[in-house]
């Protein structure tokens, strides 16, 4: 007995009984002053932290990054610096709307966040299995996901929500055709490719600057399950990404990526045909190849899944000197959104916690806040500029002026682009089973939903394809002559 720890409280004053709270007599009642049962029990009442708005359920495992590539003509971030420069990395998967314990087999976008632990500070690049987004205005963002929980009256999934929200809302088409295509439901996280989505850019030595894409090309293989398959997996296991990833990297099959970039040099984006800054466009890769940069591998599951993986926080503002952000709208709102949620939902010392933590040097002169649970900066000095050696800036850091132009206004982001050419490529690129696949499983998502949503929405894959429009028409025996006349 003596050789195991001694239990005991918080404040380390070893516990005589864990077994039988404090009473008077047998059968009670409770003495105020059983402290330590009041303290596990007040612990116990405080263990769950808010849930994330979005990606609430989700998995996660550490690993290497390795550059296999010279891209040093792009970018000086000191990650790519030299091939076979290894990098750790923390890559956390999610499905999007579920809360914590929704489960994993639903058709839905996975998150794809990967905070790279470099040696000058961490950069996450927090994406999505899918190169393109529901929305190109942040303004949308939070109406969008509204559609995308519960109804705040039934208090269940809305699908008539959905469909009028991205009905009204073109420039969806493309994730929406991706969301319920053969490839909206994948069998685990190990299955997917991951993407930056944004464009964001590099800065080599030189100056220069490229505007950049981000590609994790699996390894694995893609696999998805059909609607029916997933919903036989989820009767008999809600876990079921979760269990996959972690089973396989017991099993020492890590699960790797291969990363790569498709590069525009920083004047292309002035005359390129679309919009590089558009979040809902692809860039053909006839245009713009993919140069392989590195090799990310997931061969270490999280010891604890709290600490390690739920007080994980990632966000697009972390960036490190070599990569930058692009004036993407969405980029730039989720440049604030991410450190603010972690905020509230970990606190305001969220980046202290070891899992947030860079492997590199850091000093600011942030001081205080709630769980201030490092030496604070002891007794060094806490403001700037100061006359005792505390920590100053350096310009060698500064980025290349971005040139901007234009008047302040709202612009109508609808105005000029082209919702229709790139889905309706997506759709042209379907073999016919694809295709069926993709109108049936758009008619399962739609039951129930109001004809005049329907018929809305049929509008736009008509536009997008004929065949497209016609096909989910069939699916929902639905008579669209009125649509094509
Ligand atoms: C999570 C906001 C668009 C990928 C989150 C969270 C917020 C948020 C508040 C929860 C963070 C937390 O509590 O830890 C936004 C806003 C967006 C946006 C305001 C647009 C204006 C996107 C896009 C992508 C994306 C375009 C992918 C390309 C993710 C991922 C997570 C996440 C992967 C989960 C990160 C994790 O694993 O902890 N988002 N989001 N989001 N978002 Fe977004």
């Amino acid at each position: 007995m003596d050789e195991q720890e001694q239990l005991t409280t918080a404040h380390g004053a070893p516990i005589a009984d864990n077994q039988n709270s404090l009473t008077a007599g047998p059968r009670g009642p409770l003495l105020m002053q059983d402290y330590q049962l009041l303290e596990k029990m007040a612990t116990f009442n405080r263990e769950r932290v808010p849930e994330r708005v979005v990606h609430a359920k989700g998995s996660g495992a550490f690993g290497t990054f390795t550059v296999t590539n010279d891209v040093t003509a792009y970018t000086k971030a000191s990650i790519f610096g030299a091939v076979g420069k290894q990098t750790p990395v923390l890559l956390r998967f999610s499905t999007v709307a579920g809360e914590h314990g929704a489960a994993d087999a639903e058709r839905d976008v996975r998150g794809f966040a990967v905070k790279f632990y470099t040696d000058e500070g961490n950069w996450d690049l927090v994406g999505n299995n899918t190169p393109v987004f529901f929305v190109r205005d942040p303004y949308k963002f939070s109406d969008f996901i509204h559609t995308q929980k519960r109804d705040p009256k039934t208090n269940m999934r809305s699908p008539q929500a959905m469909w009028d929200f991205w009905s009204l809302s073109p420039e969806s088409l493309h994730q929406v055709t991706i969301l319920f295509s053969d490839r909206g439901l994948p069998i685990s996280y190990r299955f997917v490719h991951g993407f930056g989505s944004h464009t964001y850019s590099f800065i080599n030595a030189q100056g220069e600057r490229f505007w950049i894409k981000f590609h994790f090309r699996c390894q694995q293989g893609i696999k998805n399950w059909t609607n029916a398959e997933a919903a036989e997996v989820v009767g008999v296991d809600r876990e079921s990404s979760q269990r996959d990833l972690f089973d396989a990297i017991e099993r020492g099959e890590y699960p790797s990526w291969k990363l790569c970039v498709q590069v525009m040099p920083e004047a292309d984006a002035e005359t390129y045909h679309l919009n590089p800054f558009d979040l809902t466009k692809v860039w053909p890769h006839a245009d713009y190849p993919l140069i392989e940069v590195g090799t990310m591998e997931l061969n270490r599951n999280p010891e604890n899944y709290f600490a390690e993986i739920e007080q994980a926080a990632f966000e697009p503002s972390n960036i490190v000197p070599g990569i930058g952000f692009s004036p993407d709208k969405m980029l730039q709102a989720r440049i604030m959104s991410y450190a603010d949620a972690h905020r509230y939902r970990i606190g305001v010392n969220y980046a202290a916690l070891p899992v947030n933590k860079p492997h590199s040097p850091v000093n600011t002169y942030h001081r205080d806040g709630q769980m201030r649970f490092d030496g604070n900066g002891g007794g060094s000095v806490n403001y700037e500029p100061n006359s005792f050696g505390g920590p100053v800036q350096n310009e060698r850091y500064a980025e290349p002026a971005l040139k901007i132009s234009g008047d302040a206004d709202r612009y109508n982001h609808r105005d000029g682009n082209d919702d229709y050419t790139q889905p309706g490529n997506l759709f042209r690129l379907m073999n016919a089973d694809q295709q069926q696949q993709l109108f049936n499983n758009i008619a399962a998502a739609m039951q129930g939903v109001p004809e005049f949503i329907q018929l809305r929405q049929i509008g736009h894959f008509l536009k997008a394809d004929p065949a497209y429009g016609r096909g989910v028409a069939a699916a929902l025996g639905l008579d669209i002559s009125s649509l094509e006349a």
